[in-house]
């Protein structure tokens, strides 16, 4: 048997996982003293530049606020509920913005907005991982009073935040616990991802 057939027939195991997804989790607590640089800044945004998307319309916008910048606070007085608690310490929040309509129409920009978004701020938190850094994504914020305060127009949405940093000590995973066992990261099994599901009949 070679070794291509060996690996698919034993059980996948998270150790399979490539080390940067393996090692990706989401902190609540920020150390206060990290700063995150402006280089750190531009290569998140590199990797959402590269991103894949529909048509290559790269419906995705970004607001950059570092902690210790004016930006900063514009973003953190309209923090809400946990977020507020636990965001504000971060380096750096990413305010991810999606090209919802065209202008001026309730007509769809892209069917594949959303979804193009998604993949670009998972870019950015798998190059984050890779820099050392940490994210959390979270749509604990007002986002009426966010789009007015930095006057992102009506066919733009403020979809979520990303609050990039350090974990603070008190909000890190276990260094051995398996993905399944991390902080807040319970998973669905592997069998109740797939349709049908084993044991289904199909047609
Ligand atoms: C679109 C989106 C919205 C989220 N909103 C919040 C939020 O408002 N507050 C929060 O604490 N976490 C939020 N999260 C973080 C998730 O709770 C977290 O990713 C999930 O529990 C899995 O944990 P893990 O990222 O550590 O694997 C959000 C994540 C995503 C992708």
């Amino acid at each position: 048997m070679s070794e291509d057939a060996a690996w698919k027939d034993e059980e996948v195991e998270v150790d399979d996982l490539h080390p940067l997804l393996r090692s990706r989790w989401s902190p609540m607590a920020f150390d206060q003293r990290h700063r995150a640089t402006k280089r750190q800044v531009d290569a998140l945004l590199e990797a959402a530049r590269w991103a894949p998307s529909a048509g290559n319309s790269q419906p995705w916008a970004f607001i950059v606020a570092r902690r210790g910048e004016d930006s900063h606070g514009r973003v953190v007085k309209h923090l809400a509920g946990s977020s507020l608690r636990w965001a504000p310490t971060a380096s750096l929040l990413v305010l991810n913005l999606c090209h919802r309509n065209v202008e001026g129409t309730d007509m769809d920009y892209s069917e594949f907005s959303h979804y193009d978004l998604g993949q670009a701020v998972a870019h950015m938190t798998i190059q984050a991982t890779a820099m050392g850094l940490h994210a959390r994504q979270f749509r604990a914020f007002r986002r009426a009073a966010v789009q007015a305060e930095f006057a992102v127009p009506d066919h733009w949405e403020v979809s979520t935040i990303t609050a990039f940093g350090i974990p603070a000590s008190g909000g890190a995973a276990p260094e051995t616990a398996p993905a399944s066992a991390r902080l807040g990261a319970v998973r669905r099994a592997l069998d109740d991802l797939q349709w049908p599901k084993a044991g289904d009949v199909t047609r």
